[in-house]
């Protein structure tokens, strides 16, 4: 699989024609705007027309397309996007998974050396390639499940030389996969066995987020603001020092305690704030006034048996909702899908507003911002489908966006297009 590119292929016109519905994106106070019987055109990588299927098919006969797909019966969707994932690590944490069945709890499998650390320990014993290995594996896991553009953070390495074979290994494998990929520091994942939080701190803040500055790959900085991890000062102090170096900062935020990491995240102008299971209205409406996007990670509820994030403060204030695998050894879910149905089962997200969650919304907790600082998910299109915006999208076997979430438990996408090229078919 290449990425797109190159020249000789701006005549290349791709048709998905016949479709029970076409999703474009964000309604006008609907969450989602919905074309039936419509079809989609893509030339040269870009979308240039949607509508009812016999007006395009009119303009863009399936017969002189490069690419026709008959999507009778089917539903086409904007690509999902995965703001949140921890998908380049080593080693397995299965047995865990067991253990939490059977009462443990995360923080004290954390506190015997398991979890996070222990991920840790199999990443500094990974070579750079079998890390690009294990992560492009994960990648096409992704991608078969409809992912087109997706976050993926380090935080495996806790040192300076291991966090930076990991974002090495991120742009590796970014670099001949179709997803888009958008690269996170999160050197403040775990305080590393033998160090204190405000010693560890300096060393981030000093030494691995100059270094990681330089190599030049990372967008976000991201911190877990959590009991017995980095408090909201320390949180602080590394997203202010990400910022200077010119990153971005996203929290892990009011995951298994109300610490403030949300307010931060507001405070320093996030991207997003993530988790999210002890936010309150005060803490929504934070996020509403800066323009930071709340991000929900209900498999993580579901992994950890806890109760699910509500939205209901979320929706109250105005915010986004934006939806993520949070993908890691603690969440072993690849499947935008999958979270889409755990945000309707397990949060009450509507079908259509977990849709617009996984793809319009999870962009703009991308920071796909236009030049007045205001978050707009049509700056870039990523997460919608609109004229003049890239031709990502996937193609269910099902005929709406409803039978995402209502077929839980399976995968609804057959084909996936990025730029109008297929990248994957089942
Ligand atoms: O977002 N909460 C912190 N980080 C991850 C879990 C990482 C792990 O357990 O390996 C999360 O859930
Ligand atoms: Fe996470």
């Amino acid at each position: 699989m290449q990425k797109n590119g190159g020249t000789g292929m701006t005549d290349r016109t791709t048709l998905v024609y016949d479709a029970n519905e076409v999703v474009v994106g964000p309604g006008d106070g609907s969450p989602l705007t919905i074309h039936e019987d419509a079809a989609i055109a893509i030339v040269g990588g870009d979308v240039v027309a949607i509508g009812p299927s016999d007006e395009i098919t009119r303009e863009y006969p399936p017969e002189n397309a490069t690419t026709a797909i008959d999507a009778t019966g089917r539903a086409i969707l904007p690509g999902f996007v995965d703001p949140h994932t921890h998908a380049v690590f080593a080693g397995d944490r299965s047995d865990e998974f067991a253990a939490k069945l059977r009462g443990k709890t995360y923080q004290e499998i954390h506190e015997e050396g398991g979890g996070i650390l222990r991920t840790v320990r199999a990443v500094r014993e990974a070579s750079d390639e079998r890390l690009v290995e294990i992560l492009t594996e994960h990648l096409d896991t992704m991608l078969a499940h409809g992912t087109t553009t997706a976050e993926v953070k380090s935080g495996y390495g806790l040192d300076t030389d291991t966090e930076l074979r990991l974002l090495a290994a991120i742009d590796r494998a970014a670099a001949d996969h179709p997803i888009d990929i958008h690269p996170t520091f999160m050197g403040a994942h775990a305080v590393p066995e033998g160090h204190d939080a405000d010693e560890y701190v300096d060393e981030v803040i000093d030494e691995q987020l100059p270094a990681v500055a330089e190599q030049g790959i990372a967008a976000f900085c991201d911190v877990f603001c959590e009991e017995g991890v980095f408090d909201v000062e320390q949180s602080r102090r590394v997203l202010e020092a990400g910022r200077e170096q010119g990153l971005t900062p996203k929290v892990h935020a009011e995951e298994f305690t109300r610490l403030g990491g949300t307010q931060l995240a507001a405070e320093v102008e996030a991207a997003s704030a993530d988790h999210l299971l002890h936010a309150t209205r005060e803490d929504a409406d934070a996020l509403a006034e800066t323009g930071v996007v709340p991000t929900f990670l209900p498999g993580t509820a579901f992994a950890l048996g806890e109760e699910y994030a509500d939205p209901e403060p979320f929706r109250a204030a105005g915010t986004p909702i934006a939806l993520a695998t949070d993908f890691n050894p603690n969440c072993h879910s690849r499947s935008v899908p999958f979270a889409v149905a755990l945000g309707c089962v397990g949060m009450g997200l509507t079908p259509a507003e977990a849709i617009r969650a996984a793809t319009a919304d999870a962009a703009q907790a991308l920071d796909r911002r236009d030049d007045s600082g205001q978050a707009d998910p049509s700056s870039d299109g990523a997460g919608t489908l609109q004229e003049g915006r890239p031709g990502d999208l996937v193609v269910i076997d099902a005929p709406s966006h409803v039978h995402v979430p209502y077929r839980f438990g399976e995968n609804p996408v057959r084909t996936v297009c990025k730029e109008g090229e297929i990248v994957h078919e089942r």
